[in-house]
């Protein structure tokens, strides 16, 4: 099995048309995979958090001054993160469902989704660059190191604990990566896409691209997707683990439990000054 589906142009020459829809089962069962290794690792395997003891974070621990309830997320974001899983949600079942075999008038709603999803990225982008602390969500150096540092302890070697961790541990910083790229895949080709379906924007026209074009941006929408099914199944999965529920409810109330945040942050990294900022705020 190839991964695109070729076709013949009425000009004779061959171009892809599409992703090979098995990909869907492809995906679905690495994702699937991926959650059962986890589970196993950390069921069996993995030892407890241990951070490298810092003396700023211990001082804050003892001082007050952190409230019982620390701002994690802001309305507006917290807003964005359910309008952006609704819309993606959606999009899935639309353009999964009817390669699967249920059938319905797919098209006008994955599409109706589609231009949810990119205007809620579009506010996210301007949101994040202006009111946000933008680069809390990319790895630093010390993310590196700290992971450095875990793999060698996790394979025998020696090296010191990993520090707690700023706004997000890495692995948080990996998925926005991988959402980033998938999320902005499928926008960009989705919208050149809406021209060849009968939209009430614009006349459809299906000639605006040669074969080939048309044929790699529908691989590229294709392909976007399928990732994100394994993707939007890890996310889930971590979303309902009983550790991260913590989490979860903070995207629905927009704060962390005090305890949480001196387990698992430094106060140095992610100060509340931040916080404040990012949360409190209007915005
Ligand atoms: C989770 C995100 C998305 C997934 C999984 C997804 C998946 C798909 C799939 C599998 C197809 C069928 C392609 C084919 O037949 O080769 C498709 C078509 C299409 N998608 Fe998406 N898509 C997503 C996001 C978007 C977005 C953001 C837009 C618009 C902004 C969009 C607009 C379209 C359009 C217009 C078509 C063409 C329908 C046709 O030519 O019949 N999609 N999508």
């Amino acid at each position: 099995m190839g991964v695109v589906e070729f076709a013949t142009s009425p000009w004779g020459q061959t171009v892809p048309i599409h992703i090979q829809f098995a990909l869907i089962w492809v995906f679905a069962i690495a994702g699937l995979l991926f959650l059962i290794g986890h589970a196993i690792w950390l069921r069996f395997f993995a030892g407890r958090d241990e951070y490298e003891s810092s003396g700023a974070s211990d001082r804050a621990s003892s001082t007050a001054g952190i409230p019982a309830k620390v701002p994690r997320h802001s309305l507006a974001a917290r807003l964005f993160h359910w309008v952006m899983a609704a819309s993606m949600l959606t999009l899935l079942f639309t353009a999964f469902a009817p390669k699967l075999g249920y059938q319905f008038p797919w098209v006008t709603y994955h599409w109706i989704a589609g231009l949810v999803l990119t205007a809620s990225i579009l506010f996210h982008i301007v949101h994040a660059s202006f009111w946000m602390d933008f680069w809390s969500i990319w790895p630093d150096s010390i993310d590196i190191e700290d992971a450095q540092r875990r793999w060698r302890r996790a394979t025998g070697g020696v090296a010191p604990p990993p520090r707690k961790f700023a706004k997000y541990p890495l692995e948080n910083k990996m998925y926005h990566l991988a959402i980033v790229a998938a999320g902005l895949s499928v926008s960009l080709t989705g919208l050149f896409m809406m021209k060849r379906v009968r939209t009430p924007f614009f006349t459809r026209n299906p000639y605006l691209f040669g074969d080939l074009t048309w044929g790699l941006m529908y691989v590229l929408h294709g392909l976007a997707g399928v990732g994100l099914i394994a993707l939007i199944m890890m996310h889930i999965y971590f979303a309902v683990r009983p550790e991260k529920l913590v989490i979860t409810k903070s995207m629905i109330t927009g704060s962390l439990d005090r305890d949480h945040y001196l387990e698992h942050h430094d106060p140095e990294r992610w100060t509340l000054e931040t916080n404040v900022r990012q949360a409190g705020g209007s915005l």
